[in-house]
């Protein structure tokens, strides 16, 4: 099996992205989870909107990809905050999951961090109506963030949970 290679994505990356971020998971797993007006990822209009210069988005958000023999199988969006580095969001291609990439992509983050003098990593996700939280939730566990114990508000059902990581 080809080995996963990490990049900053460019512009012509977007129609990959999109893919990969529809590959990712379904519309009907995603009802109670996320605000409808969230589908930048999934909508190339959208995504070209707010893609600015290289890897960057609106808002110095900072696009990264994982390819497999050329091909991208997952994109994280990132962005340097002044104290910590923040995940905005990941995907991985649903018939790529569960073989490391999700953690080649949070361990890469992590170099990129320290290299910036950053001691922390935030992210978060979020749980519906009924308190059960988004499927990443172990995932993000698993990688070594803490859930911080708060469930904000949001203006729709669901909820944010924040997570952090500290960096040694
Ligand atoms: C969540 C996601 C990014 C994880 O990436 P991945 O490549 O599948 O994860 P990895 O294979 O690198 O897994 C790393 C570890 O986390 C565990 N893990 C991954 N997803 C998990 C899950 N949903 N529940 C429990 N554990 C999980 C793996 O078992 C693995 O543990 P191990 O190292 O002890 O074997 C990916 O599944 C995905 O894109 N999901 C859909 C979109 C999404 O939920 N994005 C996050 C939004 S907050």
């Amino acid at each position: 099996m080809d080995t996963i290679t990490i990049r900053e994505a460019q512009r012509n990356d977007m129609p990959s992205i999109v893919d990969a971020c529809r590959a990712s998971t379904t519309e009907e797993e995603m009802v109670g989870f996320t605000a409808p007006e969230w589908g930048t990822f999934r909508d190339i209009k959208k995504l070209r909107e707010i893609w600015t210069s290289g890897n960057r988005l609106k808002d110095d958000y900072e696009v990264i990809v994982s390819e497999r023999g050329g091909q991208i199988v997952g994109f994280l969006v990132f962005k340097r905050e002044q104290e910590f580095m923040y995940i905005d969001q990941v995907n991985i291609r649903k018939s790529e999951q569960g073989k490391g990439v999700g953690r080649s992509f949070v361990e890469h983050v992590e170099r990129l961090a320290i290299e910036s003098g950053l001691t922390r990593i935030e992210t978060d996700t979020t749980e519906n109506a009924q308190g059960v939280p988004w499927k990443s939730y172990d995932f993000w566990l698993k990688m070594g963030f803490r859930d911080t114990g708060e469930r904000l508000k949001t203006k729709w059902d669901f909820k944010t949970i924040p997570f952090v990581k500290r960096l040694s």
